[in-house]
């Protein structure tokens, strides 16, 4: 039987029994230890190590392209940590098999009748590859991907889901991720990976030609992201962009037909200015004040600066903000060099938010994200 599996019971995987000697140099797993394979952004790359020390996780693989192999006591632990918010994406593992897929001819169908065997009767709401190099320039793996995808639909009975976006978060999913490393698979559900793609978040390309700023792909990817959490607002909501200029996310927004007021004291892009629903308010953020007749369903902060005075712009606009309104806000950070530093920011900033009514609802680094994190609030009480 081609791999080496693990098992699991319930809602988080049992321990993984065993693995191939050739696939690590680590000590070997205690049988208490769980492996999970994690995507962590190059942005973090300086912390890895303290990272690895404070969730306590051993590492038993790198693979290029920022996904690595821990071994960890307890996954729920790390979960519930807040450094787990400097990973983008997490697979506990229930099944590994490492080997060279290009070298051998019947790869698909051996993992293809392995996986009916070992996840058949799971119930899995959906089933999709990635590649564990998703930026490698050859198309060979992506191909593979797509193959195994295709072979596993045939064997495996019929699932619910289909497309990506459509699954539910709650439900889970089995995520396979495959490379000249082997084969890397695991059932959960995509809230708690993080993301709904096997991998994470779906990346925005950057440089296309008609986008204002690479910032219009950050909300593109906010947006996709919260569907884990909560529906996005619905087409024709308000939303008070703070931090505006010039206009790479009021064009998103717009394009998706919401109305917006965007506050800044840079000049627009002449490409998003007299577009309908949008206001364009060019001041200082802390001259503006919404008044008492106007409400929005959601705010964004992309405001550059410190954090706290970030969020206590939000804090004080909030007050327009409805009950359940969205805040989406870009918490810019120092270089990160140490988690205590960034940690600590993340704590006050979701502090204040918290005595401005504004509950949390996800924290996550998405893959358009530099030097900063992308915090998701809802509004607790209010209109
Ligand atoms: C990262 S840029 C925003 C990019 C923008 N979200 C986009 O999609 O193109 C940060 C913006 O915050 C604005 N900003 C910073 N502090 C401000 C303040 N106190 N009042 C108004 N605008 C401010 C800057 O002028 C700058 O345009």
């Amino acid at each position: 039987m081609p791999g080496l599996s693990g098992d699991e019971e319930g809602s988080t995987p049992g321990p993984f029994l065993s693995m191939s000697s050739d696939s690590e140099s680590s000590p070997p797993a205690t049988s208490s230890e769980q492996h999970v394979l994690v995507r962590i952004s190059a942005t973090f790359e300086g912390v890895v190590d303290e990272m690895k020390m404070r969730l306590g996780a051993v590492e038993a693989k790198k693979f290029p392209g920022g996904f690595r192999l821990w071994r960890v006591a307890s996954l729920q632990a790390m979960k519930d940590s807040t450094v787990s918010s400097f990973i983008r994406w997490m697979l506990p593992m229930h099944h590994i098999w490492p080997c060279n897929p290009a070298k051998m001819d019947t790869f698909i169908e051996k993992a293809a009748q392995t996986m009916l065997t070992k996840f058949g009767n799971r119930s899995p709401q959906a089933l999709f590859v990635g590649a564990l190099n998703p930026s490698s320039p050859d198309p060979y793996y992506k191909l593979m991907a797509s193959n195994l995808r295709g072979r596993l639909k045939q064997v495996f009975p019929e699932m619910p889901v289909n497309d990506v976006e459509m699954q539910d978060s709650n439900r889970k999913t089995l995520f396979c991720m495959v490379g000249r490393e082997g084969l890397y698979c695991g059932l959960e559900t995509p809230k708690w990976c993080n993301g709904l793609y096997p991998g994470g978040t779906k990346f925005m390309p950057h440089d296309t030609e008609d986008m204002v700023s690479r910032a219009g792909a950050k909300i593109v990817e906010a947006l996709h992201h919260l569907r884990l959490f909560r529906s996005p607002p619905k087409e024709q909501s308000r939303w008070l962009e703070l931090g505006a200029a010039p206009g790479g996310m009021t064009q998103e927004l717009l394009a998706r037909h919401y109305r917006v007021t965007a506050v800044d004291t840079g000049a627009m892009d002449p490409r998003v200015v007299g577009k309908p629903g949008l206001i364009v308010v060019k001041k200082n953020v802390s001259e503006f004040t919404p008044m008492p007749d106007w409400n929005y369903e959601a705010v964004l902060c992309d405001l550059n600066g410190s954090p706290f005075d970030s969020i206590a712009h939000v804090a004080r606009v909030s007050k327009a903000l409805l009950r359940k309104g969205l805040v989406v806000f870009t918490l810019k950070l120092p270089k990160v060099e140490s988690l205590d530093e960034p940690i600590s920011i993340i704590g006050s900033v979701e502090v204040d938010a918290a005595e401005a009514g504004l509950r949390l609802i996800a924290r996550t680094h998405l893959p358009s994200n530099r030097n900063e994190m992308t915090l998701f609030f809802e509004k607790t009480g209010g209109r």
